[in-house]
C-alpha cells in the first residue's frame, strides 16, 4: 500500500449495487461423514460467551431499526452493540442502562441527512477540517438526540437516565474527551466497530478500496482512538484478524488451496 498519499483508491468501474454478503449460516458439506451429535453443541448463551440482546435493549432496538436503515447504520450498531455489552462485563462499575441503550441510538440521527451529504462527511480526513462537513457530523449528533429522547421517553425511561444517554449522544463524534466512563465505553464501542470484518467490507464499498486498504484506513481511525484499556485489547485483538485476512501468508494459503 502507497504511503505517499498518491493514487492509493482503485476507481470502480461498475458502482452497481453491492449486496453485502452474511457470513454463512449453515455449512455447505459434512467431512465428518455423519451428522454430530447435538447434544455436544451447547445452546448460544452467556455460557458460552454468547450473550445476546437484553429483552430492555430489544425495544429500543426495535423502535430504533427505522432511524437505522441508512448508510449501513443498522449493521454498525449491531456490532458497536454487541462490543458495547463486552465492554459493560468488563467494567462492572459502569451504568449499562446509560451505554446499551446509548449505542443504538447514537447514529439514528443520520437518517435526517441526505446520503450525499452524508458520504461527503466521511470522507477520511475531511470532517474535522472542513466546516460543512462538521456541520453535517453535528446536525446527526442534534436529530440523534431528539430521536433517543423521543424513543427513551415513549419506553417510560426514568427522565434523568433519558438526560445523561441524551447528553452522551449529542457530542458522541465531535467532542473529543469522554464526560463520563459511560461515555468512554460507547466512544469505544463505535469506533470499535471499524475493525471488524464486516467493518472492513463496508468502508470497501464506501470508498471503493482494496480489502488491505480498508483494513489499514479503519485501524488507523481507532488505535489511538480509544479511551478504555479493555477496548485497546479489543482493539488489538481485531485488528490482528483483520491483518491476517489481507496478509501475504493467508493470500498464499487461499492460492494453494484453490490450486493456483
Ligand atoms: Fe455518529
Ligand atoms: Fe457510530
Amino acid at each position: 500500500m502507497r504511503k505517499d498519499g498518491g493514487s492509493l483508491v482503485t476507481p470502480v468501474v461498475s458502482a452497481g449495487p453491492v449486496r453485502q454478503e452474511l457470513p454463512r449460516p449453515a455449512a455447505t458439506r459434512n467431512d465428518l461423514g455423519r451428522p454430530l451429535d447435538p447434544a455436544v453443541v451447547p445452546a448460544v448463551g452467556p455460557e458460552v460467551g454468547l450473550p445476546g440482546m437484553r429483552p430492555e435493549d430489544r425495544a429500543v432496538w426495535d423502535l430504533a431499526l427505522p432511524h437505522l436503515r441508512h448508510r449501513d447504520n443498522d449493521v454498525h450498531t449491531l456490532y458497536s452493540y454487541a462490543i458495547a455489552r463486552e465492554l459493560c462485563a468488563l467494567h462492572p462499575e459502569a451504568d449499562a442502562d446509560v451505554v446499551l441503550p446509548g449505542i443504538i441510538l447514537h447514529d439514528s440521527g443520520w437518517s435526517e441527512v441526505p446520503i450525499d451529504r452524508v458520504m461527503a462527511a466521511l470522507e477520511p480526513g475531511v470532517w474535522s477540517a472542513s466546516q460543512e462537513s462538521f456541520e453535517t457530523v453535528r446536525l446527526h449528533e442534534i436529530a440523534g438526540e431528539r430521536i433517543a429522547r423521543e424513543v427513551l421517553t415513549g419506553l417510560h425511561v426514568p427522565e434523568d437516565r433519558v438526560e445523561t444517554i441524551c447528553t452522551i449522544i449529542e457530542g458522541h463524534d465531535t467532542r473529543r474527551e469522554a464526560l463520563s466512563l459511560e461515555d468512554a465505553l460507547l466512544k469505544d464501542a463505535d469506533r470499535l466497530w471499524r475493525v471488524t470484518p464486516r467493518a472492513t467490507d463496508v468502508v470497501m464499498d464506501w470508498f471503493g478500496l482494496t480489502r488491505e486498504q480498508s483494513v489499514a484506513l479503519n485501524a488507523g481511525r481507532v488505535h489511538g482512538h480509544l479511551f478504555t484499556d479493555a477496548a485497546k485489547v479489543m482493539a488489538r485483538t481485531l485488528t490482528a484478524v483483520g491483518w491476517v485476512d489481507v496478509s501475504e501468508q493467508r493470500l498464499a494459503l487461499d492460492r494453494e488451496r484453490d490450486g493456483d
